[in-house]
């Protein structure tokens, strides 16, 4: 390719983009071909929508009177029943979502490599998939288990499965599929910034990027005519989550709900997580940063938050709801971020900003739940779903996920009987339980049978 395609530089300047051939000259065959094929995906009218939107106040919440508290679903033996039922149909896939850049944890690697295990330093992939082999194993059922990754953790990510075979999965059962990606401009001025010569900065389109990408690249459509009929959203970070919990999918299916979503208590008005409510009569998303301080802090007559219901972002979706929402005018919309991002500047040479230079656009899952005409929400103990891993240190960091796992670990054994001996209320010994031995509490009391003496750490698989 020597010169650049001339409908390509034409495109380019129609929509003040040119500056981005300006290294052409200096770029070899197979870059000069990466670049082409990057600005194809490109959609720059999309862009200039988005970039008109950079000032524009970030829209409040209505007024409080439209917003209301979301009720929230019981655990009951009949929707354990259906659950469990639908599951050995095959009637349920898994998605997890593992496309994130983990920037806050600060490391280049896929967050799912990360050992995570309290005694045997299990990844958090190996965790995830530890769960849906188990499930298989006591439904006899097929699961489909649906990775979505990025051009950022792609290859290490498939990698990282096929070393560990798939962690006893069946190959043909796991599925990896990339999400989109969107350029970061510049905030300045709009136009799309370089990372190297010839390299734009692009980054992954959000988590709600799943949806689209589940529909374009046929998947949908694939699962549909495989009989699966709902489709179990969770994230790469939270160690604890119970995958497809038999009581949740059944309450789902019970009510005829197209999204249900799974909360946790937010006991502190302050803490950064968004909860769900209700805008309209619609389940929706009310981001910690949007929740004026008065709602924040409104208390019911039980002394409970009345805005309470904290959102781990573990969802199940109807499978007819998705091919709704992601054909047709109603597509999620992007958020817009302003970001340092490391870009080459106007003279071609590597800059590093100390204050935000960019704009970056994501999709969020949850913008999804209002679309939902039907919907449930269940409350259930964030101590035993809860335990993201987002930092490097502090909150949500490595220590804090470790605590919980084995603080679950050591619940579970005493409720089977055993006595966990602890100092300051922990358990003195790292304590851990493969979701191959048991994926439940029940599951555990069932194994439990000889007494159990913990001089050492204990590693139950
Ligand atoms: P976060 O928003 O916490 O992002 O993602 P992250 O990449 O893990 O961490 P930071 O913000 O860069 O520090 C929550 C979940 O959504 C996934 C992540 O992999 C994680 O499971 N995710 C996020 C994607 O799959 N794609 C994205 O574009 C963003």
């Amino acid at each position: 390719m020597g010169e650049p395609p001339p409908n390509l530089a034409a495109r380019l300047r129609a929509h003040g983009q040119q500056h981005l051939l300006a290294g052409w000259a200096a770029l070899d065959a197979s870059e000069r071909e990466r670049l082409v094929e990057q600005l194809a995906g490109v959609d720059f009218a999309e862009l200039e929508r988005l970039y008109r939107r950079r000032s524009e106040p970030h829209a409040a919440l209505p007024s409080r009177d439209r917003i209301a508290p979301v009720p929230v679903e019981p655990r009951t033996a009949a929707s354990i029943a259906l659950g469990e039922a639908a599951i050995r149909a095959g009637e349920v896939a898994v998605l997890l979502v593992a496309g994130g850049q983990a920037t806050r944890l600060g490391t280049d690697r896929p967050k799912g490599v990360y050992p995570v295990g309290p005694v045997s330093g299990a990844s958090l992939f190996q965790i995830h998939a530890e769960k849906v082999l188990a499930l298989r194993r006591r439904y006899s059922a097929n699961i489909p288990f649906l990775v979505m990754t990025s051009p950022a953790t792609h290859d290490e990510t498939i990698e990282f499965f096929n070393k560990n075979r798939f962690f006893g999965l069946p190959s043909d059962s796991v599925t990896f599929f990339q999400q989109g990606t969107m350029p970061a401009l510049d905030l300045a001025t709009g136009r799309l910034l370089l990372e190297e010569p010839g390299r734009l900065c692009l980054s992954p389109n959000g988590h709600g990027g799943c949806l689209t990408a589940l529909a374009d690249s046929g998947l949908l459509t694939k699962l549909k005519a495989d009989g699966i009929r709902h489709l179990f959203y969770f994230q790469v970070d939270n160690p604890l989550v119970r995958v497809a919990d038999p009581a949740f999918v059944g309450r789902h299916i019970e009510t005829g709900s197209e999204v249900s979503s799974k909360v946790v208590a937010k006991t502190d008005p302050a803490e950064k997580v968004g909860v769900l409510g209700l805008v309209d009569g619609r389940c929706s998303i009310l981001e910690y940063s949007d929740l004026p301080h008065a709602m924040a802090n409104e208390r019911a007559t039980d002394g409970g938050l009345v805005f309470r219901a904290g959102s781990p972002a573990i969802h199940l979706f109807a499978l007819d709801f998705l091919e709704r929402i992601t054909t047709g005018p109603t597509r999620l919309d992007f958020h817009l971020a302003k970001k340092k991002v490391n870009c080459l500047d106007d003279a071609g040479k590597p800059f590093a900003p100390t204050v935000e230079n960019a704009l970056k656009f994501e999709l969020f899952i949850f913008d999804a739940l209002p679309l939902a005409d039907r919907w449930i929400v269940m409350e259930v103990r964030r101590e035993d779903e809860f335990a993201p891993l987002k930092n490097a240190t502090g909150a949500d960091s490595p220590a804090t996920v470790h605590k919980l796992l084995v603080d679950r670990v050591a619940r579970w054994l005493e409720s089977a009987g055993v006595t966990v001996p602890r100092a300051n209320g922990e358990s003195k010994f790292p304590l851990e339980i493969s979701p191959l031995y048991a994926i439940d509490e029940e599951e555990l009391r069932g194994k439990i049978r000889s007494r159990m003496n913990i001089t050492e750490p204990v590693l139950l698989r």
